[in-house]
């Protein structure tokens, strides 16, 4: 596969289309984006967001800013905002000149791809199925650190749902002063206790760490596109010169502004995933022809074995209405890897009746 040939999920049409099944409604599993939907806060406001898109946002998305700034005690100096964080992860390798970024793999194809196009060198550090994708101890760290400049991390890791522990990568930040610790907390509120992981609010911050935030998951947002990078001052004013301008839009930055005051929606659904979470992973252990993997975050990764191909159960389940991530293009999950999101337990019912009546058919 070449760099530009990595698919993406959320095209459930195009799985449809490859599996030669007509085209339907279905409910997507294949993203890993908040089942609550968009807060109603901001859809009472809709139509007052669009009656401003005839002026130009602020030039650096200072409505997102100051979310970070609000939602996570933060100084201004340490934050810059992006069009989504997918902008940030492309911007780092390039604005930090980048030579050889080490990535892990599996794990988001965008460090990969951004480390690449900044003209940077590869090295990858692999996580295991027959190690649960645990990760790998401080000494291959400090070994894999001592030949790269940088180390991209998602904490938690997509697609394994694995953490991180924050003092595994503060240690490699304190052993290697000059490196560089990227560490993307896209999905970093679904977890059981994101505070006890996130490195955002790090007292004092670490020069050489800096971490990448989504809003786009966790308030269901994926195409308003909002997010930040987070990290000591000196570092971000290294990144701020060299983003465009104006990429955060105007609707952007009045929703991030509204979203301050989601900390109802924030409560329910940490606890609706803290609840589905060890749930859909129990159930899914007692139906033959699946192993799943403990998940950290709200989507959870596991291996189809009752036949060779995974196709019979993605055309199962989608000619069924329900959309799975087929994870055979990561590297390290060929042999039949899917990735599902945690969502409504009505939804997740839904989908694990599915599995059981997919197991039955191929028992
Ligand atoms: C691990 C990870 N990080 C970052 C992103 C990009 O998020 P954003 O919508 O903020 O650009 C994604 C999107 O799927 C992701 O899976």
């Amino acid at each position: 596969m070449t760099n530009d040939e990595h698919v993406h999920g959320g095209d459930p049409e195009r799985e449809l289309k490859r599996l030669g099944l007509a085209t339907r409604d279905v409910l997507d599993f294949s993203v890993n984006v908040s089942p609550l939907g968009v807060p109603s806060e901001i859809k009472a406001i809709w139509k007052e967001l669009l009656a401003e898109v005839d002026r130009y946002p602020s030039v650096d998305g200072q409505g997102v800013a100051r979310y970070y700034q609000e939602r996570f005690d933060l100084d201004p100096a340490r934050v810059l905002a992006g069009n989504g964080s997918t902008e940030l992860i492309y911007l780092t390798p390039r604005a930090l000149e980048l030579r050889k970024v080490a990535v892990i793999t599996p794990s988001f194809h965008d460090y990969t791809r951004s480390s690449l196009a900044a003209g940077a060198d590869l090295l990858e550090v692999e996580l295991k199925a027959e190690e649960d994708f645990t990760p790998p101890g401080v000494d291959i760290l400090k070994e894999v650190m001592a030949e790269a400049d940088g180390l991209f991390v998602g904490n938690p890791n997509n697609p394994t749902s694995t953490v991180f522990p924050r003092q595994l990568l503060l240690d490699l930040a304190a052993s290697f002063p000059s490196k560089w610790i990227l560490v993307d907390e896209a999905f970093v509120q679904f977890l059981d206790q994101p505070e006890e992981v996130s490195l955002i609010r790090q007292e004092p911050p670490q020069e050489n760490i800096l971490v990448f935030h989504s809003l786009t998951k966790f308030f269901a947002l994926p195409g308003l596109r909002l997010g930040a990078v987070v990290g000591h001052p000196n570092t971000i004013s290294r990144l701020r010169p060299l983003k465009e301008p104006w990429s955060v839009n105007r609707v952007a930055e009045k929703v991030a502004l509204e979203l301050i005051k989601c900390a109802d929606y924030e409560k329910r659904l940490s606890k609706l995933v803290c609840l589905e979470r060890p749930r859909i992973f129990d159930r899914l252990q007692d139906i033959s022809g699946f192993q799943p993997f403990e998940p950290a975050a709200n989507f959870l990764l596991a291996r189809w074995t009752l036949t060779d191909q995974l196709d019979d159960l993605l055309r199962f389940m989608l000619g069924s209405g329900v959309h799975l991530r087929d994870c055979r293009n990561f590297p390290g999950l060929q042999d039949n890897f899917f990735r599902m999101a945690i969502r409504q337990p009505e939804e997740n019912d839904r989908v694990l009746s599915l599995m059981r009546s997919c197991s039955d058919h191929y028992l």
